[in-house]
């Protein structure tokens, strides 16, 4: 239950700016996959007068470098076997991870600069677009933004329109009076414009992407010419890096203390963590396999013909989705599917869990349901869904609210010993944040494109699925498992905008400004 919208709008929005199809895709795809950057055609330059030739040898040498860069990851692999690949065992340590934090901790209280907000009397109106996650962190964003103009925040509206159709308001999904109390220090925060304020004439600003505080201040001139400002949407994503760090730490303070689920979420999710406890230690599998992720991706491997052009006509009568003709094959081999339900369930065998591991799914309506998700609960029988925790009654006036369903998986998911996301995302990349902030609990990341090359040995009867897989896979995730690092920078050789685009979500891992390991915060 995540967000597809915003992946949808993420990945539109760099399929729309970027100058080839392949590093659009790329870009819709985890950052992570940055190791095999898209060889584009577009790149080459040849004279019109022998394109024909220049463009059969640039075809051809592009094959041969896409053959050599795939042979070459499997080799690397094999050429350094682990020692004793015939008795694979993982450590329950391996397995389950150290619940130590590593020694780092949250670190979120203010520097000795900071100071409490003036009231200026001017007023920021904000409209929350996206699915959870996206107006999450969105909200965060604003509450940094109302800061870096000296603004009071009015509580953001919630989209009610979008992908979503959910008429929940802020108040159903987050603790208001908590809200507003607790950013107190930070920025005044109200439920409504002053009677006075209502009517008159509001400044409609569409903020630019990535923008650092600068920018913001510079946008405080408008409260020159209008009390009010109108955000129309709040997925306008400030800067991840180089903000002052009383602003980076206010937006941890907002996302991890102040956007408090409301209480019957907060409830009945705490209630299914303990369910879920009381049968042992549990991986939390945030599996993205819904109909319109396939079909906007174009991933249909596994799946029957009748299903893939199902997607293919669904894609096709999808206006703002700018990508008709994808290639299964190579959006596969590129890393930039989601895993099916069967090859997660050969992913986490591989890595060594024992059959009887329990597995929450935080998931929207899986493509086919039971179907594929027979094939992941063959090898894992203890796969439980919130319908399968709670009686039908506790749980139906979630249900009707996508948002609040996807709150409970949110709180499931950050509980839980192990989270693995079978595909990246808002839902994946706020989870994964959230649990780096907590003490580092363990997330573990697929590596698709390596993991893909793997399946198809094991599909052409070339390699067994035992512990020469076992250990092959468990090495290709041992650096993927969530463990203290400082947030990557952009992208090498990135430009302008698409540098900023590049570097990873602040939200996803909040270190070094919100994570510390000197014990002085
Ligand atoms: C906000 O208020 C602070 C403290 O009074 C001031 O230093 C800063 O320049 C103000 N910023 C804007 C954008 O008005």
């Amino acid at each position: 239950m995540s967000a597809p919208n915003h992946t949808k709008s993420a990945a539109l929005q760099n399929i729309g700016t970027s100058s080839s199809k392949t590093f659009g895709l790329t870009m819709a795809g985890s950052w992570r996959d940055r190791r095999f950057p898209a060889r584009s055609p577009a790149s080459f330059r040849f004279s019109p007068s022998s394109s024909l030739f220049y463009l059969i040898l640039v075809l051809l040498a592009i094959f041969t470098v896409a053959l050599f860069l795939s042979q070459r990851q499997i080799s690397a692999v094999d050429r350094d076997p682990l020692p004793h690949t015939a008795h694979f065992q993982a450590s329950e340590e391996q397995l389950w991870g150290s619940s130590l934090g590593y020694g780092y901790h949250p670190c979120v209280k203010p520097t000795s600069r900071y100071s409490v907000p003036q009231d200026l009397g001017r007023y920021i109106t904000v409209r929350s677009n996206g699915g959870l996650n996206q107006m999450r962190t969105g909200i965060s964003d604003m509450v940094a933004v109302a800061r870096l103009m000296n603004a009071t925040l009015v509580i953001p509206q919630l989209d009610k329109r979008s992908f979503w159709q959910d008429s929940s308001t802020f108040e159903d999904i987050f603790d208001e009076a908590y809200f507003i109390e607790s950013l107190k220090g930070d920025v005044q925060v109200v439920r409504g414009l002053p009677k006075e304020l209502e009517s008159v004439p509001r400044a409609r600003k569409h903020f630019t992407s990535w923008s650092g505080a600068g920018y913001y201040e510079e946008m405080a001139r408008i409260f020159k010419d209008y009390k009010v400002i109108h955000v129309p949407k709040s997925d306008s994503r400030l800067a991840n890096n180089d903000l002052p760090l009383d602003i980076q730490r206010l937006r941890c303070r907002t996302l991890y203390q102040a956007l408090r689920f409301a209480t019957p979420i907060e409830t009945l999710g705490k209630k299914l963590v303990a369910r879920l406890r009381s049968k042992g230690r549990y991986i939390a599998l945030h599996l993205r396999y819904e109909k319109d992720m396939l079909s906007f991706t174009g991933c249909t491997y596994g799946l029957t013909n009748q299903e893939a052009e199902e997607l293919k006509a669904m894609r096709e009568n999808t206006n703002h989705w700018k990508l008709k003709d994808i290639n299964s094959m190579e959006q596969r081999y590129g890393g930039l599917c989601p895993l099916t339900p069967k090859e997660v369930g050969i992913f986490l065998k591989a890595l060594g869990y024992p059959k009887s591991t329990w597995i929450y799914l935080a998931a929207g309506e899986i493509y086919g349901g039971d179907t594929y998700i027979a094939d992941l609960r063959s090898q894992f029988p203890n796969l439980v869904t919130k319908e399968m925790l709670v009686q039908k009654k506790e749980l139906e006036k979630f249900t009707k609210h996508a948002s609040q369903a996807a709150a409970l998986d949110y709180i499931i998911s950050v509980e839980s010993d192990v989270f693995v996301p079978s595909y990246t995302g808002n839902m994946a990349r706020a989870v994964e944040g959230h649990r780096r902030f907590l003490g580092h609990r363990k997330t573990i990341n697929p590596d698709r494109k390596g993991l893909v090359e793997l399946f198809d040995l094991i599909e052409k009867g070339e390699m067994e699925d035992g512990p020469q897989l076992s250990s092959l896979v468990s090495q290709m995730h041992k650096y993927r498992q969530g463990t203290p690092r400082k947030r990557y920078g952009s992208l090498p050789g990135s430009k302008g905008r698409a540098r900023l685009r590049t570097e990873e979500s602040f939200y996803e891992n909040p270190l070094p400004e919100c994570i510390c390991l000197s014990k002085k915060h």
